[in-house]
């Protein structure tokens, strides 16, 4: 009985305490990954173009939002997430995105060299076509999770990546 109550005990626990403190914070637009990478099939180099010949990915700029979204004025009437959208670009106001993802400052990373090898976004950020809100892939094993040094070296070993201290730290 005493480990029935336990393990109930902490699995509210864990479920309260994962809501207090790890809820990831709402993006200033609700951007549907699903909609746009997965069901419209639209490449994920189209807007992140840095992939593949810069450290950092990038995300779209307003203008490059509105390239497509103003050729689809149904859209723009319809839903209130475009309308924030349309809003931000009437005010010519940059959309202030909220970071998933993100190494500490001392740590040194690169897209290119590792698309270069051909690696896939999905090994790194999961399955991203079929997140409605794009989430951090948090695996069973969070000390382990995408972005942790352990996981960065385990793949340089697998694969023969530079594992001297110097190659990721600045
Ligand atoms: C080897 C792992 C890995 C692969 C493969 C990878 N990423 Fe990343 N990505 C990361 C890491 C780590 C960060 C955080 C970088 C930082 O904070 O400096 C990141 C950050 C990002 C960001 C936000 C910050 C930025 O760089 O603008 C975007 C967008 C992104 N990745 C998209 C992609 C896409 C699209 C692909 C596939 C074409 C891809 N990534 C492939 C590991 C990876
Ligand atoms: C290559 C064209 C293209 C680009 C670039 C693009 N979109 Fe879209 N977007 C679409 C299409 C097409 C849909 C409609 C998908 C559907 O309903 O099937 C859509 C849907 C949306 C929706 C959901 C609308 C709803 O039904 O609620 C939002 C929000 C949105 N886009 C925001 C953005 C933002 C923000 C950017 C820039 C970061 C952007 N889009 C860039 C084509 C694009
Ligand atoms: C139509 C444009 C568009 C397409 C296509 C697209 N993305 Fe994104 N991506 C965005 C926008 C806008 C954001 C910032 C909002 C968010 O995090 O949802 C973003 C954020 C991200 C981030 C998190 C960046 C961070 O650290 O906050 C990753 C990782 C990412 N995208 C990967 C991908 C992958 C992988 C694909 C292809 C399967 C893809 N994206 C396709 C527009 C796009
Ligand atoms: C999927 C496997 C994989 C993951 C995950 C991975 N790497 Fe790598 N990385 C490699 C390989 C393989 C190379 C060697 C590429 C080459 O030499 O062409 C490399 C190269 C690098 C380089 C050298 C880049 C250059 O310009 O020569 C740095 C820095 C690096 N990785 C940092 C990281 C960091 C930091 C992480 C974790 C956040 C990470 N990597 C995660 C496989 C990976
Ligand atoms: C393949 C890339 C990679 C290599 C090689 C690497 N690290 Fe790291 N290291 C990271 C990443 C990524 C983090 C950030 C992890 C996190 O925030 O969870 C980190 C974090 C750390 C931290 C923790 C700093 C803090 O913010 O608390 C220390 C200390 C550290 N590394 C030391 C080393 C030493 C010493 C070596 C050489 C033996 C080394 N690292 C080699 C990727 C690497």
């Amino acid at each position: 009985m005493a480990v029935v109550i336990l393990t109930l005990v902490t699995y509210v626990g864990w479920i309260v305490l994962d809501n207090v403190f790890y809820r990831q914070q709402a993006q200033p637009i609700a951007f549907p990954h699903d909609l746009h990478a997965g069901q419209r099939q639209i490449a994920c180099q189209y807007c992140h173009r840095g992939v593949n010949h810069a450290d950092i990915a990038g995300v779209p700029s307003v203008q490059e939002c509105m390239d497509c979204h103003q050729a689809i004025p149904k859209l723009l009437k319809e839903s209130v997430e475009v309308q924030k959208l349309k809003g931000y670009w009437d005010r010519k106001e940059p959309i202030k995105w909220f970071k998933v993802y993100q190494l500490p400052e001392h740590v040194r990373f690169s897209h290119q060299a590792h698309i270069a090898r051909g690696f896939d976004c999905a090994y790194c950020h999961g399955q991203v076509q079929e997140m409605k809100v794009l989430k951090f892939p948090w695996t069973s094993a969070w000390w382990h999770s995408p972005g942790t040094m352990g996981w960065c070296l385990q793949c340089h070993r697998d694969n023969k990546g530079p594992q001297d201290c110097s190659a990721c730290h600045k």
